[in-house]
């Protein structure tokens, strides 16, 4: 069978890399890849976050048996119902199941009348309204912009100044633009953030091992939210008690209210959780692998990850089982200078192969590409070095023996990923 891969990041990457190595697999095509799943996979440029035509003919000039996405924008914009309209087999929530990423208030709302642990929220469509409502509460909260912001639409305010300033970054300067439409402030939760993944077909519901991931960009969790600098599986806060209350209490509460709502969800849910002291509560919900989250968990994934996607799509993933590598995977990012706010691109990168030759690490590319046949950067966040060992410790030091290998101009990584569970 083909298969193609739809994203060109790391995880992207991760999903690339575990694929190949599947037997039920001739080919792999990704769109639009980078330069480091070019060595994997053939890579092709074209339109592939809100236009699916020349995609769906792609997929079927080069007999493709099974699509996997791995953002959210294009799921969100309706790549699988697109993708379906032409008999296509493809991995990921149709756009009407990918709101429950794509619209936070549809996601509290889900949450709240299914009794569904999340933070207090109230949502607004006006910005007004919105600092009234801050003015009132006069306590820490986040303000979110309702749709989709790349990961940046959510803006903690700590103090009420900082709470309306965020409104108004998201409602009157419109920096994300219709993701601004509604703004929802809630309740800040306090705690330690996992990362918690299911397959799903829509009924039955399969969680992948603990993963937990490195949100700001400078360590000590200091500086900016970014899209992860670095992950590591297992995460021990996330204890087999606090697996199966988030799997009874969390999981299928969301999976069969989305079913009873007419907006039947397959693929894979992550759910971004805090571990609080009066137990874990929702954070938000993706519609997607999580991203550094998915190149700690693959290499660690034991089980031929094909047949798995393909039971989500059937329907039978009840007779499915996953297997685990023993021991820890750890994910140290690197990232430009700058990341997340302005950075430079094109930086020749050197000692990729180096770091690659090293036992049990995987380099994975984020943005990257090929110039002048010389890998360069091409992004903000560049690559993620994974290392596997029967430790997290040891894993932690390899990760960080790839990273010294490796070298571009202004290149930054934290040094503490892992630090929470180490100590
Ligand atoms: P989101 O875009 O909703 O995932 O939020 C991004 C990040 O902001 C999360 O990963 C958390 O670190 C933080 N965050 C969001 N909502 C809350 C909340 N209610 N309390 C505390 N932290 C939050
Ligand atoms: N690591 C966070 C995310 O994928 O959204």
């Amino acid at each position: 069978m083909n298969v193609l891969v739809v994203g060109g990041n790391g995880r992207e990457h991760a999903l690339v890399w575990k694929i190949v190595q599947s037997h039920l697999v001739d080919k792999v095509y990704c769109v639009p890849g980078n330069a480091g799943i070019a060595e994997l996979a053939e890579c092709r440029s074209m339109p592939w976050e809100d236009d699916f035509g020349e995609l769906a003919d792609f997929a079927e000039s080069v007999k493709i048996g099974l699509t996997v996405v791995g953002p959210e924008a294009p799921l969100a914009n309706g790549i699988v119902d697109t993708l379906h309209e032409r008999g296509l087999r493809v991995f990921g929530p149709t756009r009407k199941a990918a709101i429950l990423e794509a619209s936070k208030d549809f996601a509290k709302n889900l949450m709240v009348e299914n009794g569904v642990p999340t933070a207090a929220h109230r949502t607004f469509e006006n910005p007004e309204e919105a600092i009234a409502y801050i003015q009132q509460v006069q306590s820490p909260v986040f303000v979110k912009a309702d749709g989709l912001a790349a990961g940046k639409g959510a803006i903690p305010g700590r103090t009420v100044d900082e709470a309306i300033q965020a409104v108004k970054t998201i409602m009157v300067d419109r920096e994300f633009d219709d993701a601004g439409d509604q703004v929802i402030i809630e309740e800040e939760l306090t705690g330690e953030e996992a990362s918690f993944f299911v397959f799903t077909d829509g009924t039955y519901c399969l969680p992948l091992a603990s993963s937990q991931d490195h949100k700001m960009s400078l360590d000590g969790d200091k500086g900016k939210n970014t899209g992860g600098m670095g992950a590591y599986s297992p995460a021990p806060v996330l204890t087999p008690e606090i697996q199966d209350y988030v799997m009874d209490r969390i999981v299928y509460p969301t999976i069969d209210g989305m079913r009873s709502l007419g907006r039947v969800f397959k693929g894979v849910l992550y759910v971004g959780l805090m571990i609080t002291d009066d137990g874990p509560s929702v954070v938000e919900f993706n519609c997607r692998f999580g991203d550094p989250e998915a190149q700690v968990l693959f290499p660690r994934m034991e089980t031929d990850l094909v047949p798995v996607l393909e039971a989500c799509i059937d329907g039978n993933l009840i007779d499915v089982e996953l297997a685990w590598k023993p021991g820890s995977a750890v994910c140290v990012v690197m990232s430009s200078g700058g990341y997340p706010d302005a950075y430079e691109k094109g930086k020749a990168i050197t000692g990729l192969s180096d770091a690659g030759a090293l036992e049990d690490v995987d380099v994975f590319h984020a943005a990257t590409k090929t110039q002048n046949g010389q890998i360069v950067t091409d992004g903000g966040r560049i690559l993620g070095v994974t290392a596997l060992a029967n430790d997290l410790k040891s894993a932690v030091n390899r990760a960080y023996q790839g990273i010294d290998e490796i070298h571009f101009d202004k290149a930054h990584f934290r040094t503490d990923i892992g630090h929470r569970a180490i100590t």
